[in-house]
């Protein structure tokens, strides 16, 4: 995309000496345009872990070429090792992006097959590069597909502006190019669609503020900055037509872990009926994990909340002080926003319902082999996930009213458990007689329980639903057993 007219990547090899990689230092952006070097695995690592580079894609893209670095200094014979040291020091610099340790895997995969240094160091970048030019490429595809969510709002609109919220930085900054949310948006722009996009500014590190403004005015898409609580508002007064944010890391079932802050953003377009898209390249999905509370949070240090930082009249960028001193701060980087809320999800193949089966269905070359067959206590309702030890949190569980309609509702907790049923927080007001279906049990040991719900009553905005299992097996009652009991240690 364009700088003052030029067009760049995030990150290159410097085209004179491989062994050097380029990248845009972002903490200086919009103020100073600086390109740093990195020249060994420790650059790589800190360029990632202190955000020089940022953004799922770039620092999958930056963890390719630190692996390159790792094996351009590694001394004869010891590439393989340069590697190994380079891989876990690569997984360590940032836990929430999936691209990075994608990156990192198929580097070490790839290099398995080179005979000897030279040519494994030969695979390693040629990889590298290919992951770069990957991620380019799939986000340009992301922009194709998700054009048409855009077209379709400008159509029912009569051509008017379509306006776009959009949280954080998933601009062609967060990529090698065009960005993930942003990609379907400088696509309607090339095809002559009127778009406005409010940025959330993104508080603490303000990637909205900072850079997808700043990126939208180099390529004259007309944007407007709104604080991070002011979404909602805008929506309520129907100024949002769509929400598009891209995603740090997206389970195979379709939670999506984005910037703090995103979920809220989904809560109020599914409660204003503002439809809600997450673009993300494949590289981003997580095939391993089925639930989003397991995806790692990054936690950041509470220094970038009490202080801020900006550019002073001098011309220099520095950083100020917000609060009183010995302010304690609490800075998750990111949240989950669970697939209930999602309207689609734009992939480089196609834009799918965030669900499982849907999801496997475009991406069946992604699921290893025996995975669908993982869940066996899961296979009459696989949207209901089991209560683990260590949340006893009932993730989604699925209602059955008396017309016989099914539901799945996300993000329940155990409150109580005794003999015969169990008491629930559950997010939406449960009919008395309704029929619940719920998977407990522990890891392995899963068991469907049916229920009828006994009473639901509403406390401090959430409610509380009393279910009755009826015709619980032998097996059942072993295994609800064995759950009542990690319950009880668990809260006593
Ligand atoms: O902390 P960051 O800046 O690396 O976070 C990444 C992000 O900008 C967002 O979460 C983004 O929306 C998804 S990354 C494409």
């Amino acid at each position: 995309m364009k700088i003052n007219g030029q067009p760049y990547r995030t990150i290159w090899p410097d085209p004179d000496d491989n062994s050097r990689i380029l990248i845009i230092d972002q903490r200086q952006l919009p103020h100073n345009f600086i390109i740093e070097p990195l020249i060994n695995l420790n650059d790589a690592v800190v360029a990632i872990r202190d955000m020089h580079v940022r953004g799922a894609g770039l620092i999958g893209a930056t963890a390719g070429f630190g692996m390159h670095l790792a094996a351009v200094q590694a001394l004869p014979g010891k590439v393989d090792e340069a590697l190994k040291e380079g891989a876990d020091r690569l997984d360590k610099s940032r836990p929430t992006a999936r691209n990075l340790k994608w990156a990192v895997e198929r580097i070490l995969q790839a290099a398995k097959d080179g005979k000897d240094d030279d040519d494994k160091k030969n695979i390693v970048f040629a990889t590298a590069c290919a992951i770069a030019d990957e991620d380019a490429t799939f986000c340009k595809a992301l922009g194709d597909h998700g054009v048409q969510i855009i077209a379709n709002l400008s159509k029912a609109k009569g051509g008017e502006t379509v306006n776009i919220l959009t949280h954080c930085n998933a601009g062609w900054l967060a990529f090698v190019d065009h960005g993930s949310a942003t990609a379907p948006i400088y696509a309607a722009r090339d095809a002559g669609i009127k778009v406005h996009v409010w940025v959330d500014e993104t508080r603490p590190w303000n990637q909205g503020a900072r850079l997808t403004a700043w990126e939208l005015q180099q390529e004259k898409i007309p944007c407007t900055l709104i604080t991070d609580n002011a979404g909602g508002h805008l929506m309520q007064q129907n100024m949002v037509d769509v929400v598009l944010v891209g995603t740090d890391r997206t389970t195979h079932t379709g939670d999506v872990a984005n910037k703090i802050g995103t979920y809220l953003k989904a809560l109020a377009a599914h409660d204003n009926n503002v439809p809600f898209y997450v673009a993300l390249p494949s590289s981003t999905f997580d095939w391993e994990l089925d639930h989003g509370c397991d995806i790692p949070i990054e936690e950041r240090s509470g220094d970038e909340i009490t202080t801020i930082s900006g550019l002073t009249e001098n011309g220099t960028i520095e950083s100020i002080q917000l609060t009183a001193p010995g302010t304690r701060a609490l800075n998750y980087s990111f949240d989950v926003t669970p697939a209930r809320l999602i309207s689609g999800l734009i992939t480089e193949r196609g834009i799918v319902a965030a669900e499982k089966e849907a999801i496997h269905r475009l991406f069946p070359d992604k699921i290893m082999p025996g995975q669908q067959g993982v869940k066996k206590a899961m296979a009459t309702g696989d949207k209901r996930h089991f209560i683990r030890l260590d949340s006893l949190h009932l993730l989604d569980y699925l209602v059955i009213d008396r017309e016989g309609r099914q539901t799945i509702y996300s993000m329940g907790r155990t409150l109580d458990v005794s003999e015969n049923g169990l008491k629930l927080e559950t997010t939406q007001p449960i009919a008395i007689d309704d029929t619940l279906l719920i998977t407990v049990g522990l890891e392995e040991e899963l068991i469907d329980l049916t229920g009828e719900v006994k009473h639901c009553e509403k406390a401090s905005g959430r409610y509380a639903t009393g279910i009755e299992f009826s015709d619980i097996s032998d097996e059942g009652k072993r295994i609800f057993k064995i759950y009542t009991e990690a319950f009880r240690k668990h809260f006593s």
